[in-house]
């Protein structure tokens, strides 16, 4: 007999975007079926389907979904019910052409994918509100309803749109935003280059110009491509809160930077009952794994700590790359667990069954091409055993150690054009920061720069181009108190305009860092410097150097050579009861490594040098005990020390002293006791 609870409900979240719509119905049984081999708890349902659920305008269809709820109800699994909201039907295209968006460059996209929404259009928005009531007020009651899915990755692949209903919009936008339009003027500096309005009636989105256009106006027209975006999905939530009361409702995010960079994810973590998202392999070379855990701190960060929940990954290889690996055996498992550790309350996929036809045919799935004689099945299976052996995990919350500054906007404000050098990239400083600490076996939060920082022992800070004055109040305060704080090159420079901060750089944080800088003067390409250390150690820093003049702060590395020779490159500064670092070159992650040595021990962070590379450890606490997940991404067996026996829940197992963490695998260890504060590690 299936078991028709909510078991879903009580366990970590298994299973994947089903598109029973592209199957005929002699499949539903057997995919049924399959779920239930598989562990499956939850399907992702409906994204994609509006032009199915209303065949004709005002016209609706839910037989099918009826059929599918009910098969999937029967059978044990809980729906995430899509508003399909990303795929408008074609119908509503012949009838709003001017629904469709257009880019910078003033070309229109034409209907024949998806997300190919201008989301100011009134059209789309009273369609997707009709659908989405009509949904609501249909499954509202129904029992296999687990959470509401709205529209499909905001942001991605279209983030804005030029047309002119969005340059009215946007002009209301900065009505509501500046009040006048002299208001405008002065935070733009349209004085510069004869660019002042005398109304806002004058104020077009920052369409394609002959050169470099006004920064702040690019910069205000991300904002509100973003909030025109967050309107949308409010709309749709409130639809939903209020014709289905008690269901949460989310919306996929991709925190991934290398996947989307075009919403400012820390306003959206306050919108969703749920943080969920969707996280990618990108084969370019690199460590995955540490682009999968810091997209995963990031993640938790969004929700302010609170678990969330990986709602799309691979199983094998994606289709949207240049060329597409398939993962290696046990890949897949630590990918989906490495999420777990980092706060996922479970692991779901795109998508169940392998779709035979349309653009995605040869992405891989749950259940591929192959059949279930398949490795890759067997790994779901094994997978879906894996996760249900972690219930107790439901609810606990990751542990940091350390944090790290990110800001959207600042990231956004770096990409304008004619900044100091091209090679400067805010996002590989980030991956560079992040890699340092992740080496270092630390697990990273990632913090708003005016959040409060007080209980991070070390706070580091990539790039912070755009820094408002309460960042630099915040960030001397934390380190005043006793914080470690370490502050690359190119940080606290502008405001929230793009108006360089009054005085010398760094600006808001020349006070924290206890130093001024001169001049900027990037390096060639190709070209670098070498700087010299404590006990004479040397390293090589490149795409950066500038004119470091110390008020305050100690030098600790020297540029040996180069345009700033004899000067100071790396500074701290003890203020108050604690310590301000600073970088002011580029250095790759293990050269910063050497070079944040000292301001871990200023942080008095055990660094955890006794691990080998690429074993990850993270712990998660809470009302289910203390896990310790060790996720092992070499070839080689590790050994991990434990504070406390425990049972290793993978296996069933009983751990003491150490944890034997094979080769390529992911062990779960709930310990006996909660053990003491701290890293979970033995000493
Ligand atoms: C996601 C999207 C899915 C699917 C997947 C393929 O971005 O939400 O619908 O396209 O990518 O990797």
């Amino acid at each position: 007999m299936p078991e028709t609870t909510d078991r879903g409900a009580r366990r970590l979240a298994f299973g994947g975007d089903y598109n029973p719509e592209q199957w005929p119905q002699s499949v539903w049984e057997e995919d049924v079926r399959l779920m239930r081999e598989a562990g499956v708890t939850m399907v992702s349902l409906g994204i994609f389907s509006w032009a199915l659920l209303e065949p004709e305008p005002g016209v609706h269809d839910f037989g099918w979904l009826d059929r599918i709820l009910d098969l999937l109800h029967e059978n044990g699994v809980r729906a995430d019910l899509g508003t399909p909201t990303v795929s408008p039907p074609a119908w509503f295209y012949r009838a709003h052409p001017d629904a469709l968006p257009v880019t910078r460059e003033g070309v229109r996209f034409a209907f024949g994918s998806r997300a190919a929404i201008c989301h100011s259009n009134p059209a789309y928005r009273e369609a997707a509100a009709r659908i989405t009531t009509a949904l609501a007020r249909r499954y509202a009651g129904h029992p296999a309803l687990a959470m509401w899915h709205v529209h499909n990755e905001y942001g991605v692949p279209v983030s804005a749109c030029w047309c002119d209903t969005c340059a009215a919009h946007f002009r209301r936008w900065l009505g509501d935003r500046y009040g006048t339009v002299e208001a405008v003027n002065d935070a733009w500096g349209t004085a510069f280059w004869g660019l002042a309005y005398r109304s806002l009636d004058e104020i077009d989105p920052p369409r394609l110009t002959p050169t470099a256009g006004n920064p702040a106006h690019q910069l205000d027209y991300r904002r509100f491509a973003d909030d025109t975006l967050r309107e949308n999905f409010r709309a749709e939530r409130d639809i939903l809160h209020r014709l289905a009361p008690g269901i949460p409702v989310t919306t996929n995010f991709m925190t991934a930077l290398s996947q989307c960079d075009t919403v400012d994810y820390w306003a959206w973590g306050r919108e969703v009952d749920l943080v969920t998202n969707d996280h990618y392999l990108i084969t370019d070379g690199r460590r995955t794994h540490v682009n999968l855990a810091m997209a995963a701190d990031l993640t938790r960060s969004v929700a302010g700590g609170a678990p969330w929940l990986l709602l799309e990954h691979s199983t094998s290889g994606v289709s949207w790359q240049p060329r597409n690996p398939a993962k290696s055996p046990g890949e897949m498992a630590r990918n989906s667990l490495a999420h777990v550790a980092r706060g996922s309350e479970g692991a779901m996929f795109f998508q169940w069954r392998q779709s035979r036809k349309g653009a995605e045919k040869f992405h891989s799935a749950m259940l591929p091409h192959a059949g279930t004689d398949s490795r890759v099945w067997r790994e779901v299976v094994e997978l879906g055993a894996s996760v249900a052996s972690l219930a107790s995990v439901r609810g606990t919350r990751t542990v940091p150690d350390a944090a790290m500054l990110w800001d959207w906007q600042s990231w956004w404000a770096q990409t304008l054009e004619w900044r100091p050098s091209e090679d400067h990239d805010a996002r590989e400083r980030a991956d560079a920061f992040y890699e340092t600490l992740y080496d270092r076996h630390l697990t990273v939060d990632f913090a708003h720069p005016e959040a409060d920082l007080s209980r991070y022992p070390l706070v580091v800070v990539p790039a912070l181009y755009l820094a408002s004055e309460e960042t630099g109040r915040n960030l001397r305060a934390y380190a005043e108190g006793g914080g470690t704080l370490v502050v690359s090159y190119f940080s606290g420079i502008v405001d929230e305009h793009d108006a360089v901060h009054p005085g010398a750089y760094p600006g808001v944080l020349r006070d924290v860092l206890g130093l001024t800088v001169e001049e900027w003067s990037p390096l060639g390409e190709g070209e670098t410097v070498g700087i010299t250390g404590p006990g004479g150690a040397s390293l090589t820093g490149d795409v950066w150097s500038e004119f470091v003049v110390p008020r305050g702060a100690e030098t600790v590395w020297t540029y040996a050579d180069g345009p700033a020779a004899g000067r100071p490159a790396v500074t701290r500064h003890r203020i108050g009861d604690g310590t301000a670092w600073y970088v002011s070159t580029r250095l790759d992650a293990p050269a910063l490594d050497t070079v944040l040595g000292a301001a871990f021990e200023d942080a008095g962070i055990d660094p955890r040098g006794e691990l080998p590379r690429d074993v990850e450890l993270v712990r998660r606490e809470g009302d289910g005990g203390t896990h310790l997940f060790a996720v092992n991404h070499t070839g080689h067996d590790a050994k991990v020390p434990l504070e406390a026996p425990g049972t290793e829940l993978l296996t069933g197992e009983r751990a003491d002293g150490h944890l034997a963490v094979p080769a390529g695998t992911v062990r779960v260890v709930r310990l006996d006791d909660r053990g003491g504060p701290g890293s979970g590690l033995g000493a």
